[in-house]
Parts: structure tokens; C-alpha cells; sequence
């Protein structure tokens, strides 16, 4: 394949483009159980021309951009007094919850670098069912991930299998509110103690619940301390392209003060081109997602974000109390919010997921280990809501059909 000669008419181009998805599932109809958070059709045009009309404007030069710096500042002051962080917290727009984790992890390693030059070989204590991003960051920078069981029966790290794998390399501990696979919350308060007796950053991972768990705590959920409430915690993730509801490229990083944070700032002037000064990992950074952000903020405010909230609590417990009652399937753990696993001892629930999958829906599987089960990933989201009732009665077809197998 070769650029054409000749450019295509504009309709044989774009018209080409949406072919490509026709082999796509169909998140429009709400049957995608993950990967796609859908607010409903009137904010997600809000986003979409938010995000058109910075779609050239870069990130790069906030001198030439100061638009961008202001939609940067903004949005990152509404997360952190969302996540309870007082003024002297600050932050970062990123493209993602991996690029959130990596600067933390960085920030982090670099700290320890100036701070305590004595450590050569630096290590993260991380639950078992931290996201891969943290192993990903730690193979990018050359820290060591240090692996802390959970507990089999919660899905939980416990404060205690932390302590017992820190040791004199360690520069950080990790935990997650919640963590994806089951959609548990870790002990936050009890690692933030550990981190303080131990004088160590502490990065919760609230990539996916910064936001929604929020929205739960203000409607008047039971949920436990997991943001900057809580003694210890150093840095918080959160992102806007999960439960924020915002175009995919969108996520925060927070740092308790400047102090820790300015281990994340890189700068260069040892070239023949510009000054390069870049807070975050990409250099020429998109308006587009970080509009998209500030719109959908803005746009649904905290009013609009408790109605979702709602919707999708409700849509999950009908959905868990469904599960429940269909006897070959149990779900895992005690979910916080609105993402759950489960597992069966009478069928392979892959097969389900395949049988399902005949059927249009997209259920995820997740690995078995010696501290999980075989299980499939449930993650609502609005635009996943009105399914409930029919993704319930294929589910308990298909485990009839599995049965069978
Ligand atoms: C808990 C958690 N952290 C981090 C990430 C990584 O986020 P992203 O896919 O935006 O890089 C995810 C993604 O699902 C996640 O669930």
C-alpha cells in the first residue's frame, strides 16, 4: 500500500473510513462491556464539538496556547477539590491512565534519585491486581515492581503484605480505588499509614473510580476514604475518558504539592531547536481531548454526573442480583462500584463469553491465577444501562447452552 497519487473525493474517503468499522461490535446499542463510556447522545455531541474546536490547537506552547494552560488549570483544580485536595495540590492533563501512572512512577524514581541517591536499585510495592500499566512503567524506567498477594477471598491487598515487601530499595507503594479486574477498593487509609511510618510516596490508582466513586460519596454511598482525605496518599490518578465521560485522551495526575511533582517535569535546551519543557510524557499534545474534558465537566456538572451516577448504580445491582440468582454463576469480591467479576464452578465461563459473543455482546475474560478464579469482567456505563433486562436473559440462556457443552 502506497499513499495515492491523487487525492480521493471527500465522501469516497470518509464514506471508506466507516466501512472499517463494520466488522466492529456494537457499543452504540449499549452491548460493549467495556472500553466505551458513553454519557447519551446530547453531551457526547457536546464533547464531540468541544473536541473539533481545539482539534489543531497544541499543547506544546502554552505561551503561544495560553487557551490551553487555562483548560489544563481548570480542569485539573475541578478534579483535585473533587478528590478532596486542598490548594496546594497539582496536576497534569495526560492522554490516558498509562501516561498518568508512568509520570507518578517516574516522579517517583526521580525523586529518589536527588532524595536518596544511596538507592541503586529502586522498587514499587504493587498489589497483585494492580493495572499492567504499573509494569509497564516499571519496565520503561527501570523500576523494579514488587508484587504484594492479595487476599483470595476479598480481591484486596492487605496493608500487611504490603509492609512485609517493602524493603530499603523501595520508593513507592501502590494501591487501587478500585482496581479493575474486580472493582474492589484496596485499604487506602491503612496504606497510608504504612507510607507515612515508612516516610514513602503513595500513588492510589483511581484511574477508573476518581470520578464515579466521588459522585457515589456524594449521593450518600457508603465508600470508604480513598483520595486526598486520606494521610499518606502522595499522588492520585484519575481518569476523565473512563466514568468522567469524556473523549478518549483525557486523564489527571495529582501530587499532594509541588514539591513532589516537580520530579515529573523534564526540560531540554541542550539542542539546536527550541526550549522544550514538558510536564508530562508527549511533547505536541492535542487541545482536542483536554476540551472534550473541560466540556463534559462543564456540561453535565455535578448534578448531571449524580443522575448518571444513579442510573448505572442501579443498572449494576439489578445486574449483580440478576447474576446472583442464576445458580451456576457467583460474583467475586464485594463490588464498590459499578464493575464486577464473576466466576462459575459448573461451567467455563470463557465459553460463556464466546456464546455470548455469537450474540452480539462483548463480555471480558480475565485470567485465571492462583489467587483468581477463571471470571469475565462486567463494566457499566450509562450508555450500557437500557441493556440490562436483555443482556440478563441471553446470560442465562448461554449458561444453559454452555451446560451442554
Ligand atoms: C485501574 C486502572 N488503572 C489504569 C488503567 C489504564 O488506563 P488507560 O487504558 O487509559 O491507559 C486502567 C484501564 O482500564 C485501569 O482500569
Amino acid at each position: 500500500m502506497q499513499i495515492p497519487e491523487k487525492g480521493l473525493p471527500k465522501e469516497q474517503v470518509l464514506g471508506t473510513l466507516q466501512s472499517f468499522k463494520s466488522h466492529d461490535m456494537d457499543w452504540k446499542a449499549g452491548k460493549v462491556w467495556c472500553y466505551v463510556y458513553n454519557p447519551g447522545e446530547d453531551p457526547a455531541e457536546v464533547t464531540k464539538e468541544a473536541y473539533l474546536s481545539f482539534l489543531t490547537e497544541n499543547g506544546l506552547d502554552p505561551t503561544v496556547f495560553p487557551s490551553m494552560l487555562k483548560l489544563e488549570t481548570d480542569v485539573v483544580r475541578m478534579l483535585a477539590t473533587l478528590l478532596h485536595g486542598d490548594e496546594n495540590v497539582v496536576g497534569h492533563l495526560t492522554t490516558g491512565g498509562t501516561e498518568s501512572i508512568m509520570l507518578a512512577v517516574k516522579t517517583a524514581r526521580d525523586r529518589a534519585r536527588v532524595l536518596h541517591p544511596e538507592i541503586t536499585r529502586p522498587e514499587m510495592v504493587l498489589p497483585k491486581t494492580a493495572h499492567a500499566a504499573f509494569h509497564k512503567a516499571a519496565h520503561y524506567l527501570g523500576v523494579k515492581p514488587v508484587v504484594a498477594d492479595i487476599n483470595p477471598a476479598t480481591f484486596k491487598v492487605e496493608a500487611e503484605a504490603m509492609r512485609a515487601a517493602i524493603t530499603e530499595n523501595t520508593i513507592l507503594l501502590v494501591a487501587s480505588a478500585p482496581s479493575y479486574s474486580q472493582g474492589v477498593i484496596d485499604p487506602i487509609a491503612e496504606i497510608g499509614a504504612l507510607a507515612q511510618e515508612k516516610d514513602l510516596l503513595f500513588h492510589v490508582d483511581s484511574c477508573v473510580g476518581g470520578i464515579h466513586l466521588s459522585f457515589m460519596r456524594k449521593l450518600g454511598y457508603n465508600v470508604p476514604d480513598f483520595d486526598f482525605t486520606v494521610p499518606g496518599v502522595t499522588s492520585i490518578s484519575a481518569d476523565l475518558h473512563k466514568y468522567g465521560y469524556a473523549a478518549k485522551g483525557a486523564s489527571c495526575v495529582m501530587y499532594r504539592d509541588k514539591d513532589i511533582r516537580k520530579y515529573q517535569i523534564f526540560a531540554c535546551t541542550d539542542t539546536t531547536a527550541y526550549t522544550l519543557i514538558n510536564p508530562t510524557v508527549t511533547s505536541s499534545k492535542s487541545g482536542g481531548p483536554m476540551a472534550g474534558a473541560w466540556a463534559i465537566l462543564n456540561y453535565l456538572g455535578e448534578e448531571g454526573f449524580m443522575n448518571i451516577v444513579e442510573t448505572v448504580q442501579a443498572a449494576t445491582q439489578k445486574l449483580i442480583a440478576g447474576i446472583s440468582a442464576i445458580p451456576e454463576l457467583e460474583v467475586l469480591g464485594q463490588p464498590a462500584m459499578c464493575m464486577f467479576s464473576f466466576k462459575s464452578n459448573a461451567i467455563n465461563v470463557y465459553q460463556l463469553a464466546d456464546a455470548m459473543a455469537k450474540r452480539g455482546w462483548y463480555i471480558q475474560g480475565q485470567f485465571s491465577t492462583p489467587l483468581t478464579p477463571r471470571n469475565l469482567h462486567i463494566s457499566v456505563n450509562y450508555g450500557t444501562t437500557h441493556q440490562v433486562d436483555a443482556l440478563l436473559k441471553d446470560w442465562r440462556e448461554c449458561v444453559e447452552l454452555v451446560k451442554g457443552m
